[in-house]
């Protein structure tokens, strides 16, 4: 089998979406550009594990046009767009993606994806690299990339039990990644993904945004642009604090539990809203999840405390509470601006991904030489980034004067 997707006839709409991405991609364009003519990945073979979307898309013909071959797999059985799937299998890309796949078939494809024998994984959340140090662990690998903060997490806790057994990237922390599409990214299509089940108005309701990290930082502003009154709740004094200086207002999660009509969990941790918490919420109150994993929400507790539960509407799960309260879940909990809308928008996505691609040409010509740890890609990288982007949104970049450098890098010249 060279690819499991769903509906090969829907290539030509993926083909058409994925256009539109691209146009919105000017950095990860001019990186495929200087791919096709240098060919950095000739001969590698790639394990992508990711959300199979129109950006993805983008990113898996720029490695391609390097000279890589690539086989992809979802990073999560909720995010797939199957026309995008369909127009990769037609375009010879190996595709193993079904949306609402369930956990055997989302492992049996993470399986297929690492049976191409590849030199090089993309991984999103760290599950086909925790596999490559479990079931797959006979399989040489040159490097990884990792793209969110949980695949960070789970990486830097491996290299610290010393078991890490490759290097690997941390996408994620590169500044062009994480201050731009989990702040603006997540932040606009977490509230997008609402939008779409719901069609509410976020306009005078209270958001509780759990975690202010920078996906919640993004949400929270993002909400409060709406017109909502915003909410935090924080563990991070810091982080509670700067909520606190930047105009929310700051609560523990019980008592926030009682005020909110749509709470929002960012945080990557377990169970951040629980029991006590449902115990507490008003009527038609609604919960989402935008952070990697869906143990945010504790909806085990919710289904054994529910009498009833139903589809209200397509990705809006309705619990009805035995004191007649009704919880509204979106998309079962799991990421929500992947599982009810599309991702993150192409124009954010360009930065990451272009991060992803550069990433990968680093490793070809570094991995052999590092040892297995998590690294960063180089601030030249991150910065040679930002300033593509700068350039395609016609930003002018001012530059020190000679005077202006020679007076920074002084500790002689006070007055
Ligand atoms: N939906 C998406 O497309 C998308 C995009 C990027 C990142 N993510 C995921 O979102 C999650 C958050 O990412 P981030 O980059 O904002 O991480 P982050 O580490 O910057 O922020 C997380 C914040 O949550 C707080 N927190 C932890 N446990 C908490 C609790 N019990 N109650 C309240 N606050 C708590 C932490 O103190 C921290 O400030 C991760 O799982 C990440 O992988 C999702």
């Amino acid at each position: 089998m060279n690819h499991d997707i769903a509906d090969p006839s829907l290539a030509p709409e993926g083909e058409r979406r994925i256009e539109w991405a691209e146009r919105r991609m000017p950095v990860l364009r001019r990186i495929r550009e200087r791919f096709a003519a240098e060919r950095p990945l000739e001969g590698i073979r790639v394990a992508a594990c990711m959300h199979v979307t129109t950006e993805t898309a983008n990113l898996v013909l720029t490695l391609v046009a390097g000279g890589a071959s690539v086989a992809l797999a979802a990073s999560n059985p909720l995010s797939t767009q199957d026309d995008v799937a369909a127009a990769l299998v037609g375009r010879g890309i190996p595709v193993f993606a079904r949306r609402g796949e369930d956990a055997d078939t989302f492992y049996r494809h993470l399986h297929a994806i690492l049976d191409t024998q590849p030199s090089l994984v993309f991984d999103d959340g760290a599950d086909t690299t925790t596999l490559l140090h479990k079931e797959r662990a006979d399989l040489p690998i040159l490097g990884g990339m990792e793209e969110t903060t949980t695949g960070v997490i789970r990486l830097r806790a491996m290299a610290a039990d010393g078991v890490l057994r490759f290097p690997v990237v941390a996408v994620n922390d590169s500044e062009t990644k994480h201050l731009f599409d989990n702040r603006h990214g997540t932040g606009q299509s977490a509230l997008d993904g609402i939008l779409r089940a719901t069609n509410i108005l976020f306009a005078g309701k209270t958001v509780v945004v759990v975690g202010f990290g920078d996906c919640g930082w993004g949400i929270a502003h993002r909400a409060a642009g709406l017109g909502a009154d915003v909410v935090v709740v924080e563990v991070d004094p810091i982080r509670a604090l700067a909520a606190a200086m930047e105009g929310f207002r700051v609560m523990t999660s019980l008592d926030a539990a009682a005020v909110g009509d749509v709470f929002l969990t960012a945080t990557g941790d377990i169970h951040v809203l629980r029991a006590e918490h449902f115990g507490r919420m008003k009527d038609n109150a609604i919960l989402a999840n935008a952070g990697h994993f869906d143990v945010e929400l504790d909806l085990i507790a919710l289904e054994s405390m529910a009498e009833a539960k139903r589809e209200l509407r397509a990705h809006l799960t309705e619990y009805l509470l035995p004191d007649g309260r009704r919880l509204l879940v979106v998309a079962e909990g799991r990421l929500v601006n992947l599982g009810a809308a599309e991702g993150h928008p192409a124009d954010v996505m360009d930065m990451s991904f272009a991060d992803q691609a550069l990433a990968a040409e680093w490793l070809v010509a570094h991995g052999a030489d590092l040892e297995p740890d998590v690294y960063r890609l180089p601030r030249e990288l991150d910065e040679e980034v930002a300033r593509l982007k700068l350039a395609s949104m016609g930003a002018g970049l001012e530059v020190l004067t000679e005077e202006q450098r020679r007076y920074l890098a002084s500790w002689e010249a006070g007055t």
